[in-house]
């Protein structure tokens, strides 16, 4: 093999050259901002650490009494942190950064805190917990609809992402549909094998798979 005619040998970065990423410019290419995708990635990831995650906590606690609506809460906590945890670096692979200080972080969130209800009954705290997953599956079909077929790597990521949103929306409307109505509307789906399992969207599965 003689080099000098492979055809990716080289593009539009200079070789040496680290103020640049082959991985950004691809998607310049493609139509993708990384810029405009890196700061909805810190907005949308805040949803899940700040709005959810924090306060789904607390939520979790205000459950007491009822340990299956716990487990599910507990479930659905553990997994917005592990998307929070998936999306971080991609957000430096597109040449971006975390807010120096958590207060702006918070502030930017795509999503409503999810705060304890003044009535913390398990019916309220139910409708918060599922009104949450709903702006979840909202953000991240949005990341869905800007990365697919030219973001390969953030649409995976997204994708999975919004793959157990749905399921965590399923599980809520199960459990307020009977705690309030009294009305049997299944999720289809039974507890995880592990809390916050996370099936699709944890970094080290997906790095095992690699
Ligand atoms: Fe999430
Ligand atoms: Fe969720």
């Amino acid at each position: 093999m003689t080099n000098g005619n492979q055809p990716h040998a080289s593009g539009t970065v200079e070789p040496g050259d680290t103020s640049k990423r082959v991985g950004m410019e691809t998607l310049r290419e493609r139509g993708v901002d990384p810029k405009e995708l890196r700061e909805k990635l810190i907005d949308a990831i805040s949803a899940e650490f700040a709005s959810t995650y924090y306060y789904y906590t607390d939520l979790r606690m205000h459950l007491a009494g009822h340990e299956d609506y716990k487990e599910i809460a507990e479930d659905a906590r553990l997994e917005d942190r592990a998307h929070f945890e998936l999306l971080v670096p991609r957000i430096y692979e597109l040449g971006g950064k975390l807010p120096d200080d958590i207060r702006d972080f918070a502030d930017r969130s795509s999503c409503p805190a999810a705060k304890l209800p003044d009535d913390p009954t398990a019916e309220n705290i139910l409708e918060e917990l599922l009104e949450a997953e709903r702006c979840a599956i909202r953000t991240w079909s949005e990341v869905c609809d800007m990365t697919e077929g030219k973001d390969r790597r953030t649409f995976d990521m997204a994708q999975r992402v919004l793959q157990e949103e749905i399921e965590h929306e399923a599980w809520f409307v199960e459990l307020l549909s009977m705690e309030r109505d009294g009305e049997v509307n299944p999720a289809g789906h039974f507890v995880r094998g592990e809390p916050g399992e996370a099936p699709l969207s944890t970094n080290r599965r997906i790095n095992d798979s690699a």
